[in-house]
């Protein structure tokens, strides 16, 4: 057994002497648990229980962990001592989206180098202009939207910009949804996450067996996705044989280089097929959307919270992009800190990544708890990041805590990133972060230099909803342009 522990215990525990919330006999803690809101729970419960402790799914218990010191040590120690929760990889393999985030073992690695390299920084500067421009189009879509006194469904909207933005960085290929109206892809991703979550957390897979309404239709949407994507590979391949290139120009043409390459090496080698090649195309397309959109969504009700903290966006926007509407060069982002503290301060209070989950690959003693070889694990981000401990003042929305660089403790208080854990840790940490945050950097600031907002709806009545990531279930803005 092996000692991956912190801290000193003198007595092991077992998971089974963990507190638990109060269930019923059989079925334990089921009945208790509502996938929308399963975050809500695990926090309340963590808040009369403390940490670890434990609930039960029939027979099967689950770990609950707040402690950021101890998850970011399990982060640390994969893919060789812990991997994700064993379910994400079979629900996700039967959809036909077992790519990087799935993977793991021997097949993890070469992916992970593939994407790295297609969202790394010099990638991203040399993509500069193409996300400028998509930018632009998010700006004449609310433009039109303010001209006409329409309210924006800010979801909506910022989801078409992260697939637009994504696809052409990732796959060579701009869907422009922003443009479109309906007949959108989106529409059917949309139904994947929910579904992921849903089944992940099922006691039985009863899909296996017979389908209700609701999996016929999430059958239709991954047909129609993969169609999309099967389309997009035929393209890239003509491409790739119409107007050769030196070096892969996405990540889409790198995959097909390196199944190309493989064939030819290895011939008796096992071959990349196309099924895993869209496995990774839908990954990426599922990983970047969703979390990049709902963290600016987030960000909005505190915006229109506070007129002062938009005049001051809007002059420090002007300032930086003076002429232009969207930030003129990657350059210039450097300039843009303001406008992704005011997104990663959202994502504190309102973390899209509200639970991840591990599980052990070996037995394990972890903070004096034995934990058997495939325990599962849930990591609950939120109390860790409204923690006085953590960060000073916590549950106030302040930007500007992000803005003391070097400063251990601004305003006299705690300020620990170590707490943040919006984009993971370690080996598996999220690839697409620089990504995300220049798409925050551009999106706030085209924003703010045209546009006061104010919220369509009391933000008190927005929802926390899980689905896999935590998204809001409305985001209604008005958007006013202002006057210079
Ligand atoms: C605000 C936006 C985002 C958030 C909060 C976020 C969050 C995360 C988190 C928590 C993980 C798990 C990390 C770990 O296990 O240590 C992850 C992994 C991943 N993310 Fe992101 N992500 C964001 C944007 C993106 C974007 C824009 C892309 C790509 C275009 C992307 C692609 C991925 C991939 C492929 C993985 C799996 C990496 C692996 O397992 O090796 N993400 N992300």
């Amino acid at each position: 057994m092996s000692t991956a522990s912190t801290g000193s215990h003198a007595t092991q525990r077992q998971v089974a002497d963990l507190p638990c919330p109060r269930g019923l006999p059989l079925v334990g803690n089921l009945l208790q648990l509502s996938p929308a809101r399963l975050h809500l729970i695990l926090e309340r419960w963590a808040q009369e229980l403390g940490t670890p402790y434990r609930f039960q799914v029939g027979s099967i218990p689950i770990t609950i962990w707040t402690d950021t010191a101890l998850i970011q040590q399990i982060m640390r120690e994969r893919p060789h001592r812990y991997r994700r929760y064993q379910p994400v990889e079979a629900v996700l393999h039967e959809m036909g989206c077992n790519g990087l985030f799935s993977a793991e073992g021997a097949a993890w690695e070469p992916q992970r180098r593939l994407v790295m390299q297609a969202l790394s920084i010099p990638t991203i500067k040399a993509f500069y202009p193409t996300l400028a421009e998509i930018t632009g189009r998010l700006r004449a879509r609310w433009l039109r939207a303010a001209e006409r006194g329409e309210t924006v469904e800010m979801t909506d909207d910022l989801k078409r910009y992260t697939v637009d933005v994504t696809s052409a960085l990732a796959f060579g290929e701009d869907p422009r949804t922003l443009e479109r109206d309906h007949g959108v892809i989106q529409e059917h991703l949309e139904r994947i996450l929910p579904s992921v979550m849903g089944r992940i957390n099922a006691l039985f897979p009863y899909w296996r067996y017979f389908k209700l309404p609701a999996d016929r239709k999430l059958d239709q949407s991954l047909a129609e996705v993969h169609r999309h994507v099967d389309a997009m590979m035929a393209r890239a391949r003509e491409r790739m044989r119409d107007e050769p290139a030196q070096t892969p120009r996405n990540l889409l043409e790198a995959m097909l280089v390196q199944q190309q390459q493989q064939a030819q090496a290895e011939p008796g080698a096992a071959p990349i097929t196309d099924a895993q090649i869209r496995a990774n195309v839908l990954t990426i397309l599922l990983a970047g959307e969703d979390t990049t959109a709902d963290s600016i969504a987030w960000t909005l009700p505190y915006l229109a919270a506070d007129t002062q903290l938009q005049t001051h966006l809007g002059a420090q926007a002007r300032r930086v992009l003076g002429n232009a509407s969207v930030c003129p060069d990657y350059a210039t982002l450097k300039e843009l800190d303001l406008f992704e503290a005011i997104c990663i301060e959202a994502t504190r209070l309102r973390p899209v990544a509200a639970v991840q989950s591990f599980e052990p690959l070996e037995d394990v003693v972890l903070d004096g708890v034995a934990l058997p070889k495939g325990t599962r694990m849930f990591f609950v981000a939120r109390p860790a990041m409204v923690d006085a401990k953590n960060f000073v003042d916590p549950q106030r929305y302040d930007p500007w805590r992000w803005m003391r660089k070097g400063e251990q403790e601004p305003h006299g208080g705690p300020h620990d990133v170590r707490a943040y854990l919006q984009f993971g840790a370690g080996p598996r940490v999220c690839p697409g972060r620089h990504l995300a945050t220049v798409e925050m950097r551009l999106a706030l600031s085209m924003l703010m230099n045209e546009f006061s907002i104010e919220m369509a709806v009391d933000p008190a009545k927005i929802n926390e909803i899980s689905q896999f990531t935590m998204v809001p279930d409305t985001m209604p803005v008005r958007l006013t342009k202002r006057q210079r």
